[in-house]
């Protein structure tokens, strides 16, 4: 039998991440976080002098980071050619790169073929991003499209990595325009996926939710 996966997709800020560690954390599952692949590959971009907002300079370095990220939700590690860089993806610069370099289809198609490699790899995952129900796993046993309010996911993530909430709630809409926007693979939600609006929830009132979803799904196998 083939492992299960759960496909948590939706915008910056709508608690995809924590919910999906919680999730994959109470269900003993993997997990895997799409959103710091795109980070890493964008770090690598910029400390390599690569021109990050002319597309074919980007195409043509898509494949040569190396990016190895790790699975366990309690702890998640992502190396770039071999050097921890999970705070390094979270800088400013990486947060206004992001978005542009995840729009280039080689960038794309490289860390599909990654995450397809990791997802088939091993035992049951949470995998979390923006394309995964839709493109990365469209056969995924669940699939969850989690919202919530700007001013609510920008109060979380200023809450998360400091910075002021309107500054905050500025990026977060500019990277939502460019993700949604984009040809290859936009910010969508899958057929079949179900919608939870977070904004009335606290955290673990979601990963309720969607663990609910998982064992349905599971006692029905
Ligand atoms: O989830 P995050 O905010 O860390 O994601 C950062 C960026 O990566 C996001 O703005 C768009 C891109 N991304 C993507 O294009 N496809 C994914 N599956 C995950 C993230």
């Amino acid at each position: 039998m083939s492992s299960l996966v759960v496909a948590i997709d939706g915008p910056s800020g709508s608690g995809k991440s924590s919910t999906s560690r919680g999730v994959a954390s109470r269900l003993g599952m993997r997990y895997l976080d799409t959103g710091a692949m795109f980070r890493a590959i964008t770090w690598w971009m910029l400390t390599h002098d690569v021109d990050v907002t002319d597309a074919d300079a980007v195409a043509a370095r898509a494949g040569d980071a190396i990016i190895e990220s790790g699975t366990d939700p309690q702890a998640p590690t992502i190396l770039v050619d071999g050097e921890d860089a999970s705070v390094a993806i979270r800088s400013d610069a990486v947060n206004a790169a992001v978005s542009p370099v995840s729009a280039v289809p080689a960038v794309r198609t490289r860390l599909l073929e990654l995450q397809r490699s990791i997802i088939e790899a091993g035992s049951d995952i949470v995998v979390e991003g923006r394309d995964i129900g839709s493109v990365v796993a469209p056969g995924a046993a669940v699939k969850v499209y989690l919202t919530a309010d700007p001013a609510a996911r920008a109060t979380r993530r200023a809450a998360e990595a400091g910075g002021d909430v309107a500054t905050t709630q500025e990026s977060l809409l500019a990277r939502d325009r460019i993700d949604s926007g984009r040809a290859t693979a936009p910010l969508t939600m899958a057929d079949g996926a179900v919608h939870i609006d977070t904004t009335p929830y606290t955290l673990d009132e979601v990963v309720g939710q969607v663990v609910a979803l998982v064992e349905a799904v599971s006692g029905a196998e």
